[in-house]
């Protein structure tokens, strides 16, 4: 239902534009990362420290001060964390994802919008951002939960779908000396991504990561011995509905020997638009709309698995809006 949203100026508009930027800039250079672990950076040391130009760290902290996610010390040029910056904190990933992950799509919007435009790979999107941003995200809002749920039913062999980083398979390993993982993913810079973190996590004999395009996966032996399946944040990219149920389908196929599906991803919130609409939100749903990708709502997902060959046992809660993890099982 449509709730007139709250009036916003164009000065306000504006500012949280230029917001958004600078704390995905204080998040990538780990300006926010330093706040959270001492309460106080200091920008001179912190721009010697790390190689950066002090007046565009410290323009970037005005911005973050215009916004009370810092605030001055008492201190010349030593600032602490302001009375939002624990939100802030904990929202960060979604700004990477927006101003580096779709940055460039974002900045395209209109030429995007032009169906002439409209031909051959004419989405920009970085997919190492979107996997970092992802990543990010994860550990805070998504993988205890995920944990919670995996660690239900025994499990020696798993694939990750669409796995962007390969965080969820790198600390699995960690936690399960036995485990073998694969990860797949599309996008090239995710690949080289994951594999070099894979390396450095010294996981290179459990986990391999493969370039390939879920909607599209042919056998191979090592798939076989893969009894568990979970795919995070990629699941929409199946639809529309027809091409989801094949694919699902086919992972029957694909990983004969997996029992367990557990598929998380953000359903259509039917909210915007309108006032009530939370972080991430307004983003992920502008952006898959230009992409011409079909979001399904909560409905269209349950409507879906009975014709799928996996059944849904459950559904567990993670802290991202309008997202959950369905417990799929083989029938
Ligand atoms: C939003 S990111 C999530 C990454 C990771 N699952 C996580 O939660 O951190 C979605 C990932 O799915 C990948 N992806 C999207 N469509 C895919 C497809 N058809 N086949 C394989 N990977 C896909 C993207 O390249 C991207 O790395």
């Amino acid at each position: 239902m449509y709730t007139a949203p709250r009036k916003h100026l164009s000065k306000d508009i504006f500012n949280s534009a230029i917001a958004a930027y600078a704390i995905s800039a204080a998040n990538e250079l780990g300006v926010l990362g330093e706040l959270q672990k001492y309460n106080c950076v200091d920008i001179n040391d912190f721009a010697n420290n790390n190689n950066l130009d002090v007046s565009s760290l410290k323009a970037i902290i005005n911005v973050l001060c215009s916004f009370e996610i810092c605030r001055p010390a008492e201190v010349d040029n030593c600032f602490y964390q302001g009375s939002v910056f624990e939100d802030i904190y904990n929202n960060q990933g979604f700004f990477l994802w927006l101003t580096r992950g779709y940055g460039e799509l974002m900045q395209k919007l209109a030429s995007i919008t032009v169906k002439s435009n409209r031909i051959n790979n004419y989405i920009p999107q970085d997919g190492r951002y979107i996997a970092l941003a992802s990543r990010q995200q994860g550990k805070l809002m998504v993988d205890t939960y995920f944990e919670t749920a995996l660690f239900e039913v025994s499990f020696n062999c798993v694939v990750d779908l669409g796995c962007g980083s390969g965080e969820r398979l790198i600390e699995l390993a960690k936690k399960c000396p036995q485990l073998k993982g694969i990860g797949i993913d599309i996008s090239s810079k995710a690949v080289e991504l994951a594999k070099s973190l894979v390396s450095e996590a010294n996981c290179q004999d459990r986990i391999t990561i493969f370039r390939d395009d879920m909607r599209n996966l042919q056998p191979k032996k090592e798939f076989f011995d893969v009894d568990t399946i979970f795919s995070f944040f990629s699941g929409h990219d199946m639809w529309p509905k027809e091409n989801c149920v094949s694919i699902l389908r086919n992972f029957r196929d694909i990983f004969p020997n997996a029992n367990r599906f557990l598929l998380c991803d953000t359903y259509s919130s039917g909210l915007i638009p309108s006032s009530q609409i939370p972080i991430f939100t307004l983003g992920f749903e502008t952006i898959h709309a230009v992409m011409g990708q079909h979001i399904p709502s909560l409905e269209e997902w349950m409507n879906l698995f009975p014709e799928s060959k996996w059944r849904c046992v459950n559904q567990y809660y993670v802290e991202v809006p309008f997202c959950t993890i369905f417990d799929l099982r083989a029938e």
